[in-house]
């Protein structure tokens, strides 16, 4: 990982390192927990990894053995998308979401991403005011676009006028 993708504001014993093989079986429960009906599976997580470093970047943050949460994009053209992006439910609202969004944002910007899309649940407040908190804004809605029917609202942060 680049020096400037490792991140503001390190959090202590907290590693952020690029997602490795090895890690996917723990991803898998961590996503379970963070998304109960729209989970990835292992598979998913397999092919994911298999788009880096050319379509895709994903990262983990590592407290010792354990893994404490992870965040990835994936590029169509010009555009990066956030993929997904969780923390465990004990290390939350310590800073390391924020962190890790700022390392993938950083990395889109490395790679020449000209914007980064994402979708979030309309009614997950938290993550729409970690969003929001570092540029995101409104592009739309999509109803019905989560498996249990509910809408999500497509957020987008232009890099070029970030810039
Ligand atoms: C969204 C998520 C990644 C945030 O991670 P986190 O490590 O708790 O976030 P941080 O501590 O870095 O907080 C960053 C900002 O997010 C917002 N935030 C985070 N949790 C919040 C909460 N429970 N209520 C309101 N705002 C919250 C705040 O704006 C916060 O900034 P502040 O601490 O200066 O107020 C985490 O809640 C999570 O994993 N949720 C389950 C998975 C998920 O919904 N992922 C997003 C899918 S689109």
């Amino acid at each position: 990982m680049t020096p400037e993708a490792s991140g503001d504001g390190a959090i202590a014993d907290v590693l952020l390192r690029p997602l490795q093989w090895q890690d996917i079986p723990e991803l898998v429960s961590m996503d379970l927990e963070a998304f109960p009906y729209d989970a990835w599976s292992a598979e998913t997580f397999w092919s994911e990894l298999a788009r880096v470093p050319q379509a895709a970047f994903y990262v983990v943050a590592a407290r010792g053995r354990r893994l404490d949460g992870y965040a990835g994009i994936a590029y169509i053209d010009s555009d990066a998308h956030l993929q997904t992006l969780a923390v465990s439910p004990n290390s939350q609202r310590s800073g390391l979401g924020r962190q890790l969004l700022s390392v993938v944002l950083a990395e889109a910007i490395r790679h020449g991403a000209s914007r980064c899309l994402l979708e979030v649940k309309i009614d997950n407040l938290p993550a729409i005011a970690l969003y929001t908190s570092v540029g995101f804004t409104e592009l739309g809605t999509r109803p019905g676009y989560y498996p249990g029917g509910e809408t999500a609202l497509v957020l987008v942060r232009d890099f070029e006028e970030a810039s």
